[in-house]
């Protein structure tokens, strides 16, 4: 397990009564991982990239009503307005909030800058995790982990972390960090399994988030996970997102479709036996659905233009 034993995440006295149940038991089935803070990270995550408006309003709800309690947005994603809507209706405590700041934003004061407007628009004064959204090397990472250092010393972020840095980028920033690198959030899914990222994570007690944890759906076409969808008698998204569960990662998907959000947590009261979790794992093709190596010279992929 990355980063801590599973456990389950205790909630404070609720605002809301969910089907007349609280926040709070809804929210104990979802296993959680330990970070170096000591704070509990829900292993199911709320994933809202591309979506916003009444779309991230809904699946936002949706997700909090089933009992994630956890989301993940970020600057560059332009929904935070939308999710700080929702969150008003929950008890803060209830959810573990993250946000990412952009490439383009790495420098010591706009990284200030870019949280403290991420907290203006969420409608909270504390982030839970606070993530440098992809790596900008032509920013001293020094400057920008001295930032995240403030921030958290200020109270205003929990944790901070990376995603999408490599072994060696990761390595250089919990060099100069004076925070413990708590999560790597990286595109991981069974078409995309990084075994040597993943191995220097867990060395270094890095908690690894799957962005994109269902390869944009590309990886539904799975023999393996058809398979035991078929089998198992459940989708291939929750088919994935349980084998990623039992391999100790923390996954974000993400849907427009309300019943799809619930779908995905519908992970907790079934069970997969080993074999076929090796045969997961036995799937991976090297095969990313939005980092791809030749990024980092076909596209602006650090934001540098922005
Ligand atoms: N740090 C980064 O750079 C980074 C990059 C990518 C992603 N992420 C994070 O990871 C999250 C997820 O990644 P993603 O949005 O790229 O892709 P994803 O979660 O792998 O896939 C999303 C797609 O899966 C479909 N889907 C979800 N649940 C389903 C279900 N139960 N049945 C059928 N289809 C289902 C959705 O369609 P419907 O809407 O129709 O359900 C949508 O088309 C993001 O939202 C973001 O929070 C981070």
């Amino acid at each position: 397990m990355a980063g801590g034993a599973p456990d389950t995440r205790a909630g404070t006295e609720p605002q809301r009564l969910i089907g007349g149940r609280s926040q709070s038991e809804v929210m104990t089935q979802v296993p959680t991982v330990t970070l170096p803070s000591g704070d509990e990270l829900p292993q199911v995550g709320v994933g809202t990239w591309d979506i916003a408006g009444d779309t991230v309003r809904e699946s936002v709800r949706a997700g909090l009503d089933a009992g994630y309690g956890h989301v993940d947005t970020a600057e560059g994603y332009m929904n935070e307005d939308e999710i700080g809507e929702v969150l008003a209706d929950y008890d803060r405590e209830d959810v573990f909030l993250t946000s990412k700041v952009l490439p383009k934003n790495l420098n010591y004061e706009s990284v200030i800058q870019s949280c403290e407007d991420s907290l203006e628009r969420l409608g909270t004064d504390y982030l839970d995790l606070y993530l440098i959204h992809w790596p900008n090397p032509a920013i001293s990472l020094r400057e920008t982990m001295n930032a995240m250092a403030t921030l958290h010393d200020r109270g205003l972020v929990r944790n901070v972390g990376v995603s999408n840095f490599s072994a060696y980028q990761l390595s250089c920033a919990q060099h100069v960090s004076d925070v413990p690198i708590a999560v790597n959030q990286i595109e991981f899914h069974p078409w995309l399994q990084r075994p040597d990222l993943v191995e220097y994570c867990r060395e270094t007690d890095t908690v690894i988030e799957a962005a994109a944890p269902l390869g944009r759906t590309e990886v539904f076409e799975d023999d393996t996970v058809q398979d035991l969808a078929e089998e198992y008698d459940k989708s291939p998204a929750q088919v994935i997102l349980k084998w990623e569960i039992e391999r100790g990662i923390v996954t974000l998907p993400k849907s427009s479709t309300p019943e799809h959000v619930r779908q995905n947590l519908e992970l907790f009261d079934w069970d997969v036996a080993e074999e076929d979790l090796e045969r997961l794992d036995d799937a991976d093709r090297d095969h990313p659905v939005y980092d791809h190596p030749s990024r980092d010279w076909t596209g602006d992929v650090y934001g540098i233009s922005q």
